[in-house]
C-alpha cells in the first residue's frame, strides 16, 4: 500500500519560489483557456459570512479541480474566520488533498495556507502581464496590507520592476507592519497612503485584498487606463466602479458571478455573463485579446480556482517526493 504524503506549512515554505509559483499559475490559465482543465464552480458553506444566521462570522469552500497538463486531481478545503485575526490566529486555515486519476491514490495531503496566498498573488502577477498598461516601472496601488497583500507584492514584484508600490489598509499598525516586514523582502519601494484615492493618483493597476463590504473602492479611484483588481470575497467596488468597466475579465465566470465583487450587481440583474468580456484562461491561451487600447479601464476579477491551488499543490508534491520532505502515512 503506498502512503499519503503529509506535509505541513514549514516543509512547502522551501519547496517553490514565487516566481515558479507564478510559472505553474500562467500555464494553469492556459491550459484553462485550452479546455485541459476541470474546475467545477466552488461550493460555499456558509457559517455566518452570509444569511445563514450562525454566529461564527466565517464561510468555507470546497474546490475540486483536474489539471491537463499536470494529470492530476485534487481538491482544496479552505475557509475564512473573521474573527480570527483579533484573536491571533489567521483569518485562513486551508487544506489540498492530491488524487490520482488513474486510481483514486491520497497522494499527498498539505497545508493550503500558504498555497492560497501564493497563487492568489501569483494570479494577480499573471493577469497584469496581460492586461497592465504599462509594463515597464508600473505604480501599483495596493489596499489591504494582509496576509494575500504580502504575497501580492512578492509575486508581482516578481514579474515587474515596479517604481512605486503604494499601500493603504484601513488599520494603520497593519499597514506599517507590512513595510516593516515587506521591505527586506523585494526591491520594489513601498510607500505608505492614508486614504486611497492619493494611493491611487497615477497608479497602473489598483489591487484590492481587503475584507470590506462597504464598496469604498470609489470611480474616481479607476482612471482611464487602469486595470482594477479587486479580490477580496465581499464588496469592495462601488456600483458605478464595476458598471464604468470597458472590459470585465474573471478567472471563472460561474463562480464570479456568485461571489466577489459582481455578486451584488449579478443579484440586481445589472450584469449577466454577457456582460464578462473573458476568461484570463482564454487571454493567456490567446484566444482573446488582454489590453488592446491604453486608455481601456479593465475590470479583473480572479475570485481563486481550485485549479490553482491544485496545480501548485502538485508541483510541490513532487519536489517534496524528489527532496524527501514529509512524512507518509497510510490511510
Ligand atoms: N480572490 C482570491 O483568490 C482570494 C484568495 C484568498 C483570500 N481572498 C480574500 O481576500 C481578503 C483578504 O484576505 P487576507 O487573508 O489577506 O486577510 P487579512 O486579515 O490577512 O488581511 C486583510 C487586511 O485588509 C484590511 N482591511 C479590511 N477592511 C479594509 C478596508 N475597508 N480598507 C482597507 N483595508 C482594509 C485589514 O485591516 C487587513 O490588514 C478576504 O476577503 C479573503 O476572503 C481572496
Amino acid at each position: 500500500m503506498v502512503g499519503t504524503l503529509l506535509l505541513s506549512r514549514e516543509d512547502i515554505r522551501d519547496l517553490i519560489s514565487i516566481e515558479e509559483v507564478v510559472e505553474v499559475v500562467e500555464k494553469t490559465f492556459k491550459d484553462m483557456g485550452e479546455g485541459g482543465v476541470i474546475n467545477p464552480a466552488k461550493l460555499h458553506l456558509d457559517l455566518g459570512d452570509g444569511s445563514s444566521g450562525l454566529p461564527y462570522k466565517a464561510g468555507m469552500n470546497a474546490m475540486p479541480a483536474y489539471i491537463g497538463w499536470q494529470k492530476v486531481a485534487g481538491i482544496k478545503f479552505i475557509g475564512g474566520w473573521e474573527n480570527n485575526p483579533s484573536k491571533g490566529l489567521p483569518y485562513i486555515r486551508g487544506m489540498i488533498i492530491l488524487v490520482n486519476p488513474e486510481d483514486g491514490q491520497f497522494l499527498s495531503v498539505m497545508d493550503g495556507g500558504l498555497i492560497t496566498a501564493m497563487r492568489t498573488g501569483a494570479q494577480v502577477a499573471v493577469a497584469l502581464k496581460y492586461l497592465m498598461v504599462s509594463r515597464e516601472r508600473p505604480v501599483i496601488a495596493l489596499f489591504g496590507a494582509g496576509t494575500q497583500g504580502r504575497t501580492q507584492l512578492l509575486a508581482i514584484s516578481s514579474v515587474f520592476d515596479i517604481k512605486e508600490f503604494r499601500v493603504y489598509d484601513i488599520n494603520k499598525d497593519a499597514a506599517m507592519l507590512f513595510l516593516k516586514e515587506m521591505s527586506p523582502m523585494t526591491k520594489a519601494p513601498i510607500k505608505l497612503f492614508d486614504s486611497p484615492q492619493e494611493a491611487t493618483d497615477g497608479a497602473d493597476a489598483v489591487v484590492s485584498v481587503t475584507h470590506a463590504k462597504n464598496k469604498f473602492i470609489r470611480k474616481e479611484m479607476f482612471k482611464e487606463g487602469v486595470t482594477l483588481c479587486p479580490l477580496g470575497s465581499f464588496s469592495e467596488c462601488a456600483d458605478d466602479v464595476i458598471l464604468s468597466a470597458d472590459k470585465i475579465v474573471v478567472d471563472h465566470v460561474e463562480q464570479c458571478l456568485h461571489r466577489g465583487a459582481l455578486k451584488e450587481l449579478v443579484g440586481a440583474g445589472a450584469i449577466t455573463a454577457e456582460n464578462i468580456y473573458g476568461t484570463l484562461g482564454e487571454v493567456v491561451a490567446g484566444k482573446k485579446h488582454g489590453r488592446t487600447k491604453n486608455d481601456e479601464k479593465i475590470l479583473c476579477v480572479t475570485i481563486g480556482t481550485g485549479a490553482m491551488d491544485v496545480s501548485v499543490a502538485s508541483m510541490i508534491y513532487r519536489r517534496a517526493m524528489e527532496k524527501g520532505k514529509g512524512v507518509s502515512f497510510s490511510f
